[in-house]
C-alpha cells in the first residue's frame, strides 16, 4: 500500500474546508430569507440561533483552510516555503492556481473579518462587503477544480472523485442561489401586489 503523504493530507484538509466554506454559502442564503428551525426543518430549536452557527462555522471553516496550505510546507516533493504558501507569485509547481487558492483564502477572510466588525460597520454597507463571498466561492471552485492534487501539471480528470466533490459543492451554491434570488423576487412581487390592495 502507498504510505499518506503530506500533500494526500494537505489535500483532504482543502476538501474539508470547500465543504465547510460551501456549507457556510448555503447556511448564509437561510439566514437571508429569515430562516427559522422552529417553523421550519427540524420544527425545533437550535442551541445556539442560527445566524451564530453560520458564523461559527466560517470562523471554523477558516481555521481549517491555513492547514491546508500549511501543510504542503512539510512535502519535500511540494517544495513550498513559508513566503510560497503566503503570497504565492513565485511559488513552485502551478503557480496560477496557487495563486487563486491564496486569493480564495485572503477574499474569505476579508468576509469573516468584515462580518465580525458589522455592529461598528452597519447594516447596509456590510452587506454589500459581504457579497465577496461569491467571489470567493467562485475562486474557490476553479481552484479547486483545475489543481493537479499530485503537483504534476497534469490536465484536471472532471470525473476523479474529489473533482466530483467539488463540482457538486458548486453546483449546490448555484442552485441555492437562484432559489434565494427566486425568492426574493416573488416576496417582493407579493409585497407589491399587497401594497397596490390586490387580492392574491
Ligand atoms: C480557503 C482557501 C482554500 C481552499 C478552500 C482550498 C481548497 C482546495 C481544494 C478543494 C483542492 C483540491 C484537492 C483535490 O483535488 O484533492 C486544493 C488543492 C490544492 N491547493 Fe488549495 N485551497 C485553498 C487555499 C490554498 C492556498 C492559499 C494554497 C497555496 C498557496 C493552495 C494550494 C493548493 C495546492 C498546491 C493544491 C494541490 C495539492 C493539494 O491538494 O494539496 N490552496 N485546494
Amino acid at each position: 500500500m502507498d504510505s499518506i503523504t503530506a500533500i494526500d493530507i494537505s489535500s483532504t484538509v482543502g476538501l474539508i474546508a470547500m465543504v465547510m466554506l460551501t456549507l457556510n454559502i448555503l447556511m448564509g442564503l437561510l439566514v437571508s430569507v429569515n430562516y427559522n428551525p422552529k417553523t421550519w426543518w427540524p420544527h425545533r430549536k437550535l442551541p445556539m440561533p442560527f445566524w451564530k452557527l453560520h458564523n461559527w462555522n466560517g470562523y471554523l471553516a477558516m481555521g481549517v483552510a491555513v492547514f491546508h496550505p500549511a501543510i504542503l510546507l512539510f512535502s519535500s516533493t511540494a517544495k513550498f516555503k513559508i513566503g510560497d504558501v503566503l503570497l504565492p507569485l513565485n511559488s513552485p509547481g502551478q503557480r496560477l492556481y496557487n495563486n487563486l487558492g491564496a486569493l480564495t483564502f485572503y477574499s474569505f477572510l476579508f468576509v469573516v473579518t468584515t462580518s465580525y466588525f458589522r455592529p461598528q460597520l452597519r447594516y447596509r454597507p456590510w452587506k454589500k462587503l459581504h457579497y465577496v463571498a461569491y467571489g470567493a466561492a467562485a475562486l474557490m471552485y476553479v481552484h479547486g477544480t483545475l489543481i493537479d492534487p499530485n503537483l504534476k501539471n497534469l490536465p484536471t480528470d472532471f470525473l476523479d472523485g474529489e473533482k466530483v466533490l467539488v463540482e457538486v459543492c458548486f453546483l449546490a451554491v448555484v442552485a441555492a442561489s437562484i432559489w434565494r434570488w427566486r425568492y426574493g423576487t416573488e416576496k417582493q412581487r407579493f409585497g407589491a401586489a399587497r401594497a397596490a390592495g390586490k387580492a392574491i
